[in-house]
């Protein structure tokens, strides 16, 4: 038996609609307080809990907090992909993503989504950056970055460039993602990361999708950030967007010594939690007050 899966136990709430985030770790989830925000926003009580998962046990466990009456979950780091999987049906930037963040049932039939992507590109924009018609370089291939593309490319940027230590890894996004890319015009191409030195021309929007930050390293070397610095486009501002959360990176901070405006990924996951949220409620999509609830939660860590 799961005991674990009591943790969050959709008929100790019988009254209300149950939600919750399914990880491996879970316990620092910033989520539970973000939904609770978001319920209080539209007067529609919730209940929304933790479900720690033993790795190995993600669908057990799944499948115990839906027949308990749960109504949704959060799929978190590492059970993205084993989410995907389960999945009977899944909408199309689930598909395109490979992953799956988002969890819920119709008829009996587990139904993925993901929203990592809507939530990046949301929070870029509200920095305010545009990506239209703009160079993005991306730097990692790993399923985070895979989860974003497509709702990047949506974006319209001139060109996308996916940098990674593995080429083969940033080749095999471009592969999936190129059909995509050649209707919206924009110009998607692979690069090593040990070769960014030979770039000539300014990317204003530079995406760290490694995992580097959760290691407390950074992508670059210093004079790699150096070249960025000296390529850097004068009288415009650049964005160098980590998609982790949490402290300053040290990606965050030696791009901001370049002269990087630098952000951390926490708008993306208040972003990528409202689109869940609006998900399950069916309410219209970019309708929750997301910056109220991220000034809430910067205001907390201070
Ligand atoms: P995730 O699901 O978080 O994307 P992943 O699929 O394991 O995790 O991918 C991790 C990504 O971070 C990969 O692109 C990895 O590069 P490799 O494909 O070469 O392994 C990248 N990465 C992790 N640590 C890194 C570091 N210190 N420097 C550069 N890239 C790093």
């Amino acid at each position: 038996m799961n005991t674990i899966a009591t943790q969050l136990d959709p008929r100790m709430h019988p009254r209300l609609d149950v939600y919750g985030v399914i990880g491996n770790p879970v316990a620092h989830s910033l989520s539970p307080f973000i939904h609770e925000q978001f319920a209080l926003q539209v007067k529609q009580p919730i209940y929304y809990g933790k479900l720690y998962a033993d790795l190995g046990q993600f669908t057990p466990t799944v499948e115990t907090f839906f027949a308990r009456g749960g109504q949704g979950l959060n799929v978190t780091v590492p059970f993205k992909l084993e989410a995907f999987q389960l999945c009977q049906k899944l909408t199309e930037r689930a598909q395109a993503a490979g992953v799956v963040n988002i969890l819920w049932q119709e008829n009996g039939h587990y139904v993925g989504d993901n929203s990592d992507g809507v939530g990046l590109v949301r929070d870029i924009e509200k920095h305010p950056f545009q990506i239209a018609g703009e160079s993005v370089l991306m730097i990692g291939a790993g399923g985070a970055v895979q989860g974003v593309i497509l709702p990047l490319m949506e974006k319209n940027p001139g060109k996308i460039t996916i940098a990674n230590r593995t080429l083969a890894k940033a080749q095999a996004i471009v592969d999936r993602f190129l059909p995509q890319a050649q209707v919206s015009g924009v110009q998607l191409s692979a690069m090593a990361l040990a070769h960014i030195m030979q770039i000539e021309e300014a990317y204003p929007i530079i995406i760290n999708g490694t995992s580097s930050g959760l290691q407390g390293s950074s992508p670059f070397e210093p004079e790699q950030a150096q070249h960025l610095k000296q390529i850097m486009q004068p009288n415009q501002p650049s964005l160098a967007y980590d998609m982790v959360y949490g402290k300053e990176t040290h990606f965050m901070a030696q791009m901001k010594a370049c002269g990087f405006q630098a952000k951390d990924g926490l708008g993306m996951l208040v972003e990528q939690a409202a689109e869940a949220f609006e998900v399950w409620r069916n309410l219209p999509s970019g309708s929750l007050d997301t910056a109220a609830v991220l000034q809430m939660i910067r205001k907390s860590r201070l």
